[in-house]
């Protein structure tokens, strides 16, 4: 696996940044998800994980180490990740309000997703945290769709307004629901992680089917008549 540059030019004097440099990760983040799995004991040997906003892609390089040659990670995110990793690890750029899990066959089901998902932030704290949990309440859906029953999800999220309904819909869907707050956040951020563990088989959803190419999906009855 080929280990890149840190590019959070802002942190050059943080601890963790240096420590990820020094280390070889992509960023900082990985230790985020280390004190987790470490908390949680969510990462084993042969696991299939989905990793939602995977870029720069240091979560990746954890799991991957983690889960070795027999275990499968699949990344995606609106930005392409430049690392080069073994054949069971993939990545692809995609938007997860346009992606489905139904992409990757009919009958594909991973054993944990994680989500360090964040959206651009536009300096409206208001804003930035709804959008923040859009994000959360789309990574819930998509392990809905994505996990076996029993599967666990992580998925980051600034607290605002729909905090309340997340935490409902994260504790109908799981055995067990836990909000954790990782040590490697900056002081100023209000980030946490919601950690859902064992799905419930009753909150298993089908993926809807990937969207058809658009010139496919025009119907016939509305296509242009024939000259
Ligand atoms: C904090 S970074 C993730 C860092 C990553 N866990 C790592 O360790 O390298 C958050 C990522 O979420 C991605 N993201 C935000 N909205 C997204 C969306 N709608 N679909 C896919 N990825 C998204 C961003 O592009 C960004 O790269």
């Amino acid at each position: 696996m080929s280990r890149p540059k840190l590019n959070d030019k802002l942190a050059r004097h943080d601890p963790a940044y240096l420590r990820a440099k020094r280390e070889n990760y992509a960023a900082r983040a990985v230790y985020k998800l280390e004190e987790i799995d470490k908390r949680f004991k969510l990462v084993r040997p042969g696991m299939r994980v989905l990793d939602l906003g995977c870029w720069p892609g240091s979560w990746m390089q954890y799991v991957a180490e983690k889960v070795g040659d027999d275990g499968l990670v699949y990344g995606i995110d609106l930005r392409p990740v430049s690392l080069s990793f073994p054949a069971n690890v993939q990545h692809v750029i995609a938007d997860v309000f346009e992606w489905t899990p139904a992409a990757l066959g009919p009958d594909v089901r991973f054993d944990l997703v994680l989500s360090d998902m964040a959206p651009h932030t536009t300096g409206d704290a208001h804003n930035d945290k709804w959008r923040s949990e859009s994000l959360a309440a789309r990574a819930l859906e998509i392990a809905r769709q994505a996990l076996r029953p029993g599967g666990h999800l992580v998925a980051k999220v600034f607290q605002g307004g729909q905090f309340p309904d997340l935490l409902k819909q994260w504790r109908e869907a799981f055995q067990e629901m836990k909000p954790f707050h990782a040590k490697n956040t900056r002081a100023s951020s209000s980030e946490q992680y919601l950690v859902g563990r064992g799905l419930r088989a009753s909150a298993v959803l089908p993926a809807p089917p990937p969207a058809a190419p658009a010139s496919a999906a025009v119907p016939a009855a509305v296509s242009p008549p024939k000259p």
